[in-house]
């Protein structure tokens, strides 16, 4: 029966007044009371992280009683409690360990300290009528080991320049920090070691890519270990790696969103990560995400993890996982031999992707923005007419959508050598020249017409032009112009319009 829970108009036995009394009185003095105690250490009691503690402790109670429950308590916190039925149970802080019993001993030990663990540490017991807590609470002060193996970073341009280095406080007594490889072999190449810290060059750490590197202090032994379970010295490797999330399935396109995980098998209290993409630093935790990406975040990720510890840290190295980012392929028509032609000649048009990112395109193509009835990925005239001239674009689609290229102009005129000779950015100054070529031609025409039919009337005109052996040129210029008989020849002239420079044939 707890005092507690007598109503105030009940009446008390002489013990029970008793009891009442004395637990006011404990109240009112603390300890004072001499059976009901906790016996605590003197505080403020001081550790360092990654060290353990033990916190002797003893406790007293009136004879007769049976004690039920022990809890232990951080600031108000329940940190681990046994009792009678149930044994030990662990609460918060899974390195608390109670080391006493339920007879007299209340002895607490922390093994690895951690910084979190400062604070007023309390012990309760219950008995089967009693509550009892030390009314004094103890303190504990947590600081950082002076082995504490810290990393920094030196770097003179970009992620894989400069070194990465490890660094003891100076009141660690060690002879040196080392590296050691994935193997437990150590580093001499590119490594500086001095008393405090030991540099490692960025180049050597991308080389262990999909492994660890570890830097420990010389002589280092963690005490708090039972003998035998000191971290083995070779062969363990921390696997990290990069996981890639996508909204959804399929490959990541252009304007999605993505997120970046540096994963490892066991997580670590002291973490830092770092990530490099296309040898470039990012910024970045335990995972980076990427909103609306753009082809500049497609590319080579890798991560690494700085782990601190006492008397060793480590990092771990992703390997590098490749990330597709898929845009529109750019696509373009390209005419083989060139975009200007003359009648008959053989003319090709490509339908080009600027990646070959893009599996299992279809083709389509259009002129003058109708659609032709063709599906390959070249469209060949074996001779092409002047009708063949315009504007031709491809398309190519896959289940992904679809791109479309710019116009190509396509132009053909009737043929010509002059124009084979001038295409391009000469098309100009050739078409102007053939245009005065065939004018003149014509002119030529129509003047050896009316010669002939003066000097030889009713006579063929080709016999004529054979036979007359001053005006051969003009004889077989004339017969490839095909416009004879198409332009009207002045009716009436007296010879001299030859000379005229304006008009040749009006
Ligand atoms: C309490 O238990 C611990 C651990 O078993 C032991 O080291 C310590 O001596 C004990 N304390 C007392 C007062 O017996
Ligand atoms: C990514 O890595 C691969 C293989 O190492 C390399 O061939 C490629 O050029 C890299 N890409 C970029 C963008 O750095």
């Amino acid at each position: 029966m707890q005092p507690q829970d007598q109503g105030p108009t009940s009446t008390f036995t002489l013990e029970e007044m008793e009891a009442l009394l004395l637990l006011a009185l404990s109240i009112l003095t603390g300890a004072g009371c001499q059976d009901w105690g906790v016996t605590l250490p003197v505080d403020p009691l001081a550790g360092w992280s990654s060290s353990c503690v033990t916190i002797p402790c003893s406790y007293t109670y009136p004879e007769g009683q049976l004690v039920r429950a022990v809890t232990w308590s951080r600031n108000k916190e329940r940190i681990v409690r046994l009792t009678a039925a149930a044994g030990q149970g662990y609460g918060k802080a899974e390195r608390a360990q109670f080391l006493g019993d339920l007879q007299h001993n209340c002895t607490l030990r922390l093994n690895p300290l951690a910084l979190g663990d400062g604070g007023a540490y309390s012990f309760e017991f219950q008995t089967q009528s009693q509550s009892w807590r030390s009314p004094r609470a103890l303190c504990l002060t947590v600081s950082e080991h002076p082995c504490r193996v810290n990393y920094g970073m030196a770097r003179t341009g970009g992620a894989l320049s400069g070194s990465l280095f490890c660094s003891i406080s100076e009141r660690c007594s060690s002879s040196g920090l080392h590296w050691y490889d994935g193997a437990g072999a150590r580093i001499l190449t590119e490594t500086a070691a001095g008393q405090r810290e030991s540099w490692l060059s960025m180049r050597i750490v991308w080389q262990h890519r999909g492994a660890a590197l570890e830097c420990r202090v010389r002589g280092y032994q963690n005490r708090c270990l039972p003998k035998g379970s000191q971290p083995p010295a070779t062969g363990w490797t921390p696997h990290l790696k990069v996981l890639v999330d996508t909204d959804g399935p399929g490959p990541i396109r252009e304007g999605d969103s993505f997120t970046l995980r540096c994963v490892e098998d066991s997580r670590s209290l002291d973490e830092f990560y770092f990530w490099i993409h296309n040898y470039e630093d990012l910024p970045g935790g335990p995972s980076v995400q990427i909103k609306g990406a753009t082809l500049s975040h497609g590319g080579n990720y890798t991560c690494m993890k700085w782990v601190s510890g006492t008397g060793r840290g480590y990092l771990a190295i992703s390997p590098t996982t490749y990330v597709a980012i898929l845009a529109p392929p750019v696509v373009h028509v390209v005419a083989t031999p060139g975009p200007h032609r003359s009648t008959g000649e053989p003319l090709s048009l490509m339908c080009r992707l600027d990646t070959s990112a893009y599996g299992g395109v279809g083709f389509s193509w259009y002129k003058d923005g109708e659609r032709l009835g063709w599906a390959q990925p070249e469209l060949a005239f074996l001779g092409v007419q002047v009708a063949d001239g315009g504007e031709y674009q491809c398309e190519v689609y896959n289940t992904l959508g679809k791109s479309t290229s710019l116009p190509l102009t396509i132009t053909v005129v009737y043929g010509s050598d002059w124009y084979q000779l001038s295409p391009g950015p000469m098309a100009g100054f050739g078409a102007g020249v053939l245009l005065l070529f065939l004018l003149s031609n014509l002119g030529v025409y129509c003047l050896a017409r009316r010669t002939r039919q003066r000097k030889e009337p009713g006579g063929s005109l080709q016999e004529g032009s054979r036979e007359d052996p001053s005006k051969p040129q003009r004889d077989s210029l004339y017969e490839e112009i095909p416009c004879a008989g198409e332009i009207p020849c002045p009716s009436d002239d007296n010879g001299d319009y030859y000379n005229s420079t304006k008009d040749y044939c009006n």
